[in-house]
């Protein structure tokens, strides 16, 4: 049986900065830059969550896309679509709002309930600009 990598792209918009509350503000400039502005900046933020898996027979699919984009709805996109990443988010509570973090966290949001429905979670692509992206596997 045929290994398919399946992948549903969602969209949210938020607000963040790159800070560290344990070091000084002069740290925080120096080493973040524009990104820890203090009144926060913005980015329109482009999620690509991939399921593999072997094709039902009777469907052809691995997984219903439109179920996977629902689960990714409440479990992500409803969390994070116009908050503020540092304050808001109870699953970032503690977390450093970089690109990365944000990856792992989605990741950690989306494999119990995905993987419920016949199929594995393969990777959470996330970009943070056309430019800069990261990419979790899982490990
Ligand atoms: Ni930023």
């Amino acid at each position: 049986m045929p290994l398919v990598y399946i992948t549903r792209r969602e969209h949210f918009n938020a607000a963040h900065k790159l800070w560290n509350p344990a070091w000084s503000e002069e740290k925080n400039f120096e080493v973040f830059g524009k990104c820890a502005n203090v009144n926060w900046h913005g980015h329109n933020y482009e999620l690509f969550v991939t399921v593999k898996g072997q094709p039902h027979p009777d469907t052809g699919c691995i997984i219903d896309l439109k179920l996977l984009s629902s689960i990714i709805k409440r479990r992500v996109i409803e969390e994070l679509d116009h908050k503020n990443l540092n304050l808001d988010v109870p699953f970032l509570k503690g977390v450093m709002a970089s690109t990365e973090n944000l990856a792992v966290a989605i990741w950690q949001q989306l494999q119990e309930e995905v993987e419920s429905h016949g199929c594995r979670l393969h990777s959470i692509r996330l970009h943070e600009t056309e430019n800069n992206s990261a990419e979790y596997f899982g490990e």
